[in-house]
């Protein structure tokens, strides 16, 4: 039995005369970690935002969790279940490791001490809890990406968007990132992850869905999606599959 936590269907955004996403379908089902592969400029954040309520989609139609949310305000989709980290993370500055959990976990619950319970427990997750009073400006670019993780975490969603997580990051830490986000899962939250890098989805996703120039050109498992001449072709180029072949 198929449990469908997000279901896109027909989405599409126009910049002037560029396409940034055309027709984009596809649906998650509840417990999935979902990859979203593509080239840069495929338009995988264009798609994000519009899932996310950051971009209003020119048409189509989003569905989480039996709710219609297509065009509605960020807030709102987070009231609904959604939470997202950005590209560029950008944690609160001025503001503790801590006290950005803690704002996060305000959203739902508006209980401090509750909140503070659940930042705390987030900062443990995060394998930060020394670090809970530095100011989120003093933290390394890897660990304020951590932070952004926790705060998203904190408002309690049952679908969580990463957009590029392991960007400028070591091999050591994009595994640790890797680690964090299968357990992310085990706390019952679904997960939508956009990476440019292949080798990281690779080991993380059930299925993947790849984009290109706007358009949705595979859904499937990994390891069959990657080999598919389309997507090769998306990624390195008509000359390399032809000389592969
Ligand atoms: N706000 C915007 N205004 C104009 N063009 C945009 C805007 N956002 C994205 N684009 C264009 O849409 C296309 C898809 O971009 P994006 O969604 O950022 O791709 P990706 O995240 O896959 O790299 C790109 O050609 C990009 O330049
Ligand atoms: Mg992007």
């Amino acid at each position: 039995m198929t449990d469908t936590l997000l279901s896109v269907a027909g989405i599409g955004k126009r910049y002037g005369g560029l396409h940034a996403v055309r027709n984009l379908s596809f649906d998650l089902q509840r417990g999935e970690i979902l990859g979203l592969l593509g080239p840069n400029g495929a338009g995988k954040t264009t798609a994000f935002n519009m899932i996310a309520g950051f971009v209003a989609p020119d048409q189509g139609r989003i569905v989480l969790n039996g709710r219609d949310i297509t065009g509605q305000r960020p807030w709102e989709v987070c009231a609904a279940g959604l939470a997202r980290t950005f590209q560029l993370s950008k944690p609160f500055g001025g503001m503790s490791a801590r006290e950005n959990l803690v704002v996060g976990a305000l959203v739902k619950s508006r209980d401090r001490k509750q909140s503070e319970a659940l930042a705390d427990e987030l900062l443990d997750f995060l394998g930060m809890s020394a670090l809970r009073d530095i100011d989120a400006d003093n933290l390394t670019a890897f660990e304020r990406r951590k932070i952004e993780l926790g705060r998203a975490l904190s408002t309690g969603p049952s679908l969580l968007l990463m957009d590029e997580v392991v960007a400028g990051a070591t091999p050591q830490e994009a595994m640790v990132m890797v680690d964090l986000i299968r357990k992310v899962r085990t706390r019952g939250v679904t997960v939508l992850i956009i990476e440019h890098v292949m080798k990281v989805i690779m080991g993380l996703s059930d299925r993947v869905i790849v984009m290109h120039l706007g358009e949705l050109i595979a859904d499937g498992v990994p390891a069959e999606v990657v080999a598919q001449p389309n997507v090769l072709k998306a990624y390195f180029g008509e000359d390399y599959v032809e000389a592969g072949a």
